[in-house]
């Protein structure tokens, strides 16, 4: 049987993508493949859908390639004649490398989807940005942002700025993590115990989050609408801008995004 979505490379981002469009798309259109079979056997156990080689992986209509940015050359390169016989089209996740790299590299003439997606999509709620090169049809575009609908947000951005799109997704939530951290520290620190402000701090960020999202509020304006004239807020806000918060931030994002940029030139 021909499966239309294969995936090569079955690791933590590979197998969050595979397990949303196994959820939009249905398992009986999913193959996997990995390294170390194993992983790929026990994921398809849990998602129901098929295993297979590499080889096999490139007959398949979109094939996914979840493995490392060092590793995407000698992939590709053993994988050549087989994907210059069966046309799939490209589904990148690699950071740093771009659709013409991934085409060049698979031999060229293969229409190429570059996306970046985040930890979040594995649950549904993360933020997959795409790019691609010009010999991707819209037919094409259109079935792979459906098929990965159950990643979360799936969006457009021009390729120049995919490394900063990479910077603000793919690494914030780390950014995050820290500061849930410190949140949950400062709680401890004032007599919550430890589960209850991890937790706390948790669903104060994701409701922030949410907030944001559903009423397309600027966070400005919510930070301002939380602040009471004279109330505990605006103290910590004050303590916050002290410590220079906003531009440690930024500078973590620009930081990052120029890592991200030099990953694709190792
Ligand atoms: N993690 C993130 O937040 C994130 C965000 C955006 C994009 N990405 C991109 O996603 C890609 C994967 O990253 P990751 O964090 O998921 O890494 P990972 O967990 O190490 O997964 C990579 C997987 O590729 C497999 N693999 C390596 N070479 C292979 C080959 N020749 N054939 C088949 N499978 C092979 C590995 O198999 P083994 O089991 O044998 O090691 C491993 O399971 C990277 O290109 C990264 O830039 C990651």
């Amino acid at each position: 049987m021909k499966y239309r979505f294969g995936f090569i490379g079955t690791g933590n981002m590979g197998g969050a993508v595979a397990k949303a469009v196994c959820r939009t798309a249905g398992s009986a259109q999913v193959l996997l493949s990995n390294r170390t079979p194993e992983k790929a056997q026990t994921l398809a156990a849990q998602l129901d859908c098929a295993v297979g080689t590499n080889e096999q992986a490139t007959t398949c209509r979109y094939l996914f390639l979840g493995v490392k940015p060092q590793g995407m050359a000698a992939l590709l390169e053993e994988l050549r004649p087989l994907l210059q016989q069966h046309k799939p089209v490209l589904v990148s996740m690699a950071a740093g490398l771009t659709a013409a790299q991934i085409e060049e590299l698979a031999g060229g003439n293969l229409p190429v989807m570059r996306i970046m997606p985040n930890t979040p999509v594995g649950i549904g709620c993360g933020v997959v940005m795409y790019c691609k090169n010009a010999l991707l049809s819209p037919a094409d575009e259109q079935e792979l942002v459906q098929a990965m609908r159950g990643c979360g947000i799936v969006d457009p951005l021009e390729e120049h700025l995919m490394d900063a799109g990479s910077a603000l997704c793919g690494c914030s939530p780390a950014f995050t993590d820290l500061y849930m951290e410190a949140l949950a520290d400062g709680a401890v620190a004032c007599g919550i115990p430890r589960a209850k402000a991890l937790r706390y701090a948790a669903a104060a960020v994701a409701g922030a989050a949410q907030l944001a999202l559903e009423t397309s509020t600027h966070p400005g304006a919510l930070k301002d609408a939380v602040c009471s004239p004279g109330g505990s807020t605006i103290q910590g806000v004050r303590t916050l801008e002290n410590h220079a918060f906003r531009g440690a931030v930024m500078e973590a994002v620009i930081t990052a995004a120029g890592a991200s940029g030099a990953l694709g030139k190792k």
